[in-house]
């Protein structure tokens, strides 16, 4: 069980390691991984800056603590000129910057720019929709034949277009976020609702090509984190669209990736593997964790909030870095078909801290 003591430790942790890292990661923002369990600070712009400046909210909400908030407002700024700019936003990931950095900032305080910053995000994501095939394109330049696919992890950047529609009254967000929606779940999701990290389409005609993988184990594996990514994305389009046809996905990928836990409750990196020496991927467990949470919001299930606890305990009794470190979560897991080995993630750093925050505080209102 992860009863309150355990969690407040776990609270008073990770804000220790936040508040630790404020001066630091002020101009700039820690690496999507860290190196010997420390962040450097990024070199090359990537789609994981959003989750430090959405810890920072998680903290200054937690806390009222006013350095936080004004360290995450400049991010603020530095995010509206990188949208500006448009620097290092040639992919998908605009929900995973633009949501934990300017909805949240315009949630917590009202800041207009930062909700113009956010909609002129939905904006450039938009731009990535075919509409032969009825996908937002994950990477890459559009138009290619090779990045001719969507990957399952977008179910977490259209959340930004039900909040554009939302805050505009403009229904063409939500329109491109529910097709590119129906589309992940016709392709994505197997019958066993085990996933495909990404699937391909005819670049002319939009026709369904294939499942292939880029972080798993392999194309009819199941990559824990986008299991994980399915957990959540599908919480949140319920959230935004009360849509019943979700629920029983929702319970059978959230099955799945229960199912397919180790007897600990951390998930390997592959869900192929259920014991053995395989590296874990920490991060999947967290995303999970936030996933459930949410959808317990609308659906109750015992069985699943019994073993979100069981794994926010593991993490905190397994997985907690030492003190020399300055992240969160030991043994996230980048991506081990590239060579990566078990390191701090910054985005599994992230969710840890709001599967806290949701727990501190129920009524905690969406960054996404
Ligand atoms: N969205 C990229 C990843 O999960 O690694």
């Amino acid at each position: 069980m992860f009863n309150l003591e355990e969690r407040k430790k776990a609270v008073d942790f990770s804000l220790g390691k936040i508040r630790n890292n404020i001066k630091t990661f002020r101009e700039t923002f820690p690496s999507a991984q860290s190196e010997n369990y420390t962040y450097l600070p990024v070199t090359e712009l990537s789609w994981t800056e959003g989750f430090w400046t959405g810890m920072l909210w998680h903290a200054y909400e937690m806390t009222g603590y006013e350095e936080l908030k004004d360290t995450a407002m400049h991010h603020v700024e530095l995010f509206g000129d990188r949208l500006e700019k448009r620097q290092g936003l040639n992919h998908h990931d605009l929900g995973f910057l633009y949501s934990l950095s300017c909805v949240a900032a315009y949630k917590i305080t009202g800041d207009i720019k930062a909700r113009d910053i956010a909609i002129g995000a939905a904006e450039v994501l938009i731009e990535r929709y075919h509409a032969k095939g009825e996908f937002i394109q994950a990477w890459g330049d559009i138009g290619g034949k090779e990045n001719h696919r969507l990957i399952i992890d977008c179910l977490l950047n259209i959340p930004l277009l039900f909040w554009a529609s939302e805050e505009t009254g403009c229904e063409k967000y939500r329109d491109i976020a529910c097709k590119h929606l129906k589309t992940t779940l016709d392709v994505s999701i197997r019958e066993d609702f085990t996933t495909y990290h990404t699937f391909y389409f005819d670049y002319l005609t939009g026709e369904k090509l294939k499942g292939v993988t880029h972080q798993g184990y392999s194309d009819d594996s199941c990559w824990a984190r986008g299991q994980a990514w399915g957990v959540y994305g599908l919480a949140l389009a319920y959230a935004y669209t009360k849509d019943e046809t979700l629920i029983p996905i929702f319970n059978g990928i959230t099955e799945r990736f229960l199912s397919n836990l180790p007897v600990d409750n951390v998930p390997y990196w592959d869900m192929i593997f259920t014991e053995g020496d395989e590296p874990r991927d920490t991060s999947a467990a967290a995303i999970a964790v936030c996933g459930i949470l949410e959808m317990q919001k609308y659906i109750q299930n015992e069985h699943y909030k019994q073993k979100a606890m069981d794994m926010l305990n593991a993490l905190y009794h397994g997985y907690l870095t030492g003190e020399e470190s300055n992240g969160i979560l030991t043994e996230g897991m980048y991506s081990r078909p590239e060579g990566h080995n078990p390191e701090c993630n910054i985005w599994g750093d992230y969710f840890f801290v709001e599967a806290l925050h949701r727990l501190e505080n129920v009524e905690w209102k969406l960054y996404w």
